[in-house]
């Protein structure tokens, strides 16, 4: 069998004192699927150093190797918080008013591209697979072609993929995306993001895409297709089951004193329409006056990426908004918003979705959401929650049986909440069977399988 070398920037493997903490979607999805995996997990170790050295820091826990480099603190700047973190996100998730064009980034995130490059290319063995993972290495593909390797290398997408017409406005889009054909395989969350991806090709490149998912530009072929990624259905079912999260699903039913939880956990992130979520709630306790004081609303939302500007506005407006609507509802017993801004572990999230009756999970554009598919597996099969979930999240192309809402309008947030509340157990249990068949069938390990099957079938 063939090694299978995954690349992304932030490397989660396993350490010795076990993963605690809460990640991103990314980092639990890989760590399950490298530890049954002989391979090699390389990328930046979130460390720097004054001089860049290619210096390589190996480790090896719970089954899972890793490779690390440290950065200096001007890629960290340009690369990381620069190109990654205030052009292309913004920018892929629709929101081309917040995407800053500054031409230190782009050199600063080809510098690192390549310095990724130039020290993973000496650990590749000739039967390697080589999995190279979202927006922070598109151009290493091709960085690793011109380093001489020739195996296999797939690219998977772990956001939405924009428009034709929003990407054109990044300065050399044409060139960022030539160097995805380097790769043999393509992966994106959903069907939509890959017609956007088609439809560039199409538009911006003069290519052509089969029906089987080959995209022909020039005389280059790559197979570009959708793979939604799940999570590890059985590990997290083992964390349900575990008694950490037992005793976390129990303080927080004693600390509701009978009231009805909801429940949203994401990164702190403009993305995930934590303002739009507020004030739809807001909007809820405004209509539902019989409702207050028998729910609240737990916003679980870990500070994230703070050395960029836009996090850290979005920071103090939700501190603002749901300082506000507290002030503006609270009763001596009763707070509408508890907004807690740490991270929990597994087990605790785990534990706090059995708890919750509702799942609020309202992103204004999402790659996936892993939380939804948590949430689903989260539930007690015989009085299972609610998912209410934004339509623009891509795991709505796969539970179809959420509450699908309109993350921008305040009513349609309130009216799900509402029916939600009213929903009857019967229809409760039909919906999550539908959904928790496919969070527990497509999970991280189907979809590892049929992104790794691809590359495998790719020739070059
Ligand atoms: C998203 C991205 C990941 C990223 C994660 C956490 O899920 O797709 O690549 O690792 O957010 O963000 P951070 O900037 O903390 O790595």
């Amino acid at each position: 069998m063939s090694r299978l070398i995954v690349i992304s920037n932030r490397v989660a493997a396993p350490t010795p004192q076990g993963e605690g903490g809460a990640q991103g979607g990314l980092a639990v999805a890989l760590s399950a699927a490298l530890r049954e995996y002989q391979g090699l997990w390389f990328g930046w170790s979130g460390k720097t150093v004054e001089e860049f050295t290619g210096d390589i820091e190996f480790a090896r826990h719970d089954g899972v190797s890793s490779a690390t480099i440290d950065l200096e603190p001007q890629d960290v700047d340009e690369y990381y918080n620069g190109y990654a973190n205030r052009t292309l996100w913004p920018l892929f998730h629709y929101r081309i008013d917040l995407a800053e064009y500054d031409r230190s980034f782009g050199s600063g995130y080809e510098r690192v591209n390549e310095r990724f490059a130039e020290t993973v290319a000496p650990l590749i063995e000739p039967d390697d697979l080589v999995w190279v993972h979202d927006y922070h290495l598109i151009p290493l593909g091709s960085q690793l072609r011109e380093s001489g390797i020739r195996n296999r290398i797939g690219f998977f997408l772990h956001i939405p993929w924009p428009p034709a017409r929003l990407l054109t406005s990044l300065p050399a889009h044409e060139r960022l995306v030539l160097s995805l054909l380097a790769y043999d395989v393509i992966g994106f969350q959903t069907a939509e993001w890959l017609e956007s991806f088609q439809n560039y090709v199409e538009r911006e490149l003069g290519g052509h895409c089969d029906a089987d998912g080959t995209i022909h530009v020039g005389d280059r072929s790559v197979h570009a297709a959708a793979y939604p990624i799940g999570i590890d259905y059985k590990e997290f079912q083992q964390a349900v089951a575990s008694p950490g999260a037992h005793e976390a699903c129990s303080r927080l039913t004693e600390s509701a004193a009978g009231r009805h939880t909801i429940i949203g956990v994401d990164r702190l992130d403009y993305s995930k329409g934590l303002a739009e979520r507020f004030e739809g709630y807001r909007r809820f306790l405004e209509d539902n006056d019989h409702c207050r004081g028998k729910l609240f609303l737990l916003q679980i939302a870990p500070p994230s990426r703070g050395e960029v500007d836009t996090y850290e506005t979005i920071r103090e407006s939700l501190d603002e908004l749901s300082g506000r609507i507290n002030g503006e509802y609270a009763e001596v017993d009763w707070v509408p918003i508890r907004y807690v801004n740490q991270g929990y572990g597994r087990e605790d999230l785990a534990g706090f979705y059995r708890a919750a009756k509702i799942a609020l999970i309202t992103p204004l554009r999402d790659g996936m959401n892993l939380v939804a598919k948590e949430y689903v597996a989260a539930q007690d099969p015989d009085d299972p929650g609610i998912l209410i979930l934004s339509r623009f999240a891509g795991a709505a192309l796969q539970l179809k049986e959420a509450l699908l809402c309109n993350p921008y309008s305040k009513e349609d947030i309130s009216d799900s909440i509402r029916r939600a509340l009213a929903m009857p157990k019967e229809e409760r249990i039909r919906r999550w069977r539908a959904m928790n068949e496919v969070v527990e069938k497509q999970d991280v390990v189907w979809w590892r399988k049929c992104f790794v099957d691809a590359l495998e079938r790719s020739r070059r």
